[in-house]
């Protein structure tokens, strides 16, 4: 469970340096509240993947804390990994996908470890498909599928598990405007459910008008928009 008032998410002069010369994080203080639904903005390179990769622990902060549900990563033990990742369910930039496997596959497979039956298990992954519009693609192998239609099955794989947190990098990438606008909208609704998300994005289209949170990663760098 999450609890309370703390953060959801918490960066305490969190800092990423990959070379002398390239700093992506510049000591960063953020905090997100559970349920907010927040956009991650700034140019190519600003370093918007990097955030999100190291509130998942795929990279590590070369200085400062990130604190997720209450948890500092930095004293996550390796075995502990796997509870983490649970909790965060991660659209990648370039979708991680499993080529040679099909839709359903590939959405199965962060719910196997939850021991559903099995019927509940396909009951949860056509739901999940449904809501990206890819049931009638569910038994194709995703190496068949469109760039826009393999990105909404890598939307459904971290979804299906219901994480209380959501990452998204560059969910809407692929897609067209009307994919996108279905994109947001599932976001929105997964959002009323309670989810706290995150979109990083440079696409100021999907935030433009909007009564989010907006952030923007400059210099490495955070301000509020
Ligand atoms: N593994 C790495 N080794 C060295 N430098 C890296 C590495 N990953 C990222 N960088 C550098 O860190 C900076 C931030 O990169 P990052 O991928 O986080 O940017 P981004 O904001 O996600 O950009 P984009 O909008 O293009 O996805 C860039 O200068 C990038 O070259
Ligand atoms: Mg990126």
């Amino acid at each position: 469970m999450l609890s309370g008032d703390q953060p959801v998410i918490e960066l305490r002069q969190v800092k990423k340096r990959y070379a002398p010369d390239i700093v992506a994080l510049d000591e960063v203080d953020l905090a997100i509240s559970k349920g907010e639904f927040v956009f991650l903005t700034g140019p190519s390179g600003a370093g918007k993947s990097t955030l999100l990769r190291m509130l998942y622990k795929a990279e590590e902060p070369t200085g400062g804390s990130i604190i997720i549900d209450g948890v500092e990563l930095s004293s996550l033990s390796k075995s502990q990994i796997p509870q983490l990742r649970r909790k965060v369910g991660v659209i990648f930039q370039d979708f991680k996908l499993l080529f040679n496997r099909t839709v359903f596959e590939n959405v199965a497979l962060s719910l196997e470890v939850l021991g559903l039956k099995k019927d509940q298990l396909a009951a949860r992954v056509r739901q999940v498909v449904d809501g990206v519009g890819l049931s009638a693609k569910l038994h194709r192998k995703v190496v068949q599928l469109s760039g826009g239609e393999q990105q909404r099955v890598a939307i459904a794989r971290a979804v299906v598990n219901r994480p209380p947190i959501i990452l998204a990098d560059e969910p809407t990438g692929n897609l067209d405007r009307k994919r996108t606008m279905e994109v947001l909208a599932l976001m929105d609704e997964l959002n009323a459910r309670g989810a706290s998300i995150m979109i990083a994005t440079h696409d100021d289209s999907l935030f433009n008008n909007t009564h989010r949170r907006v952030l923007r990663l400059k210099d490495g760098k955070i301000e509020e928009l």
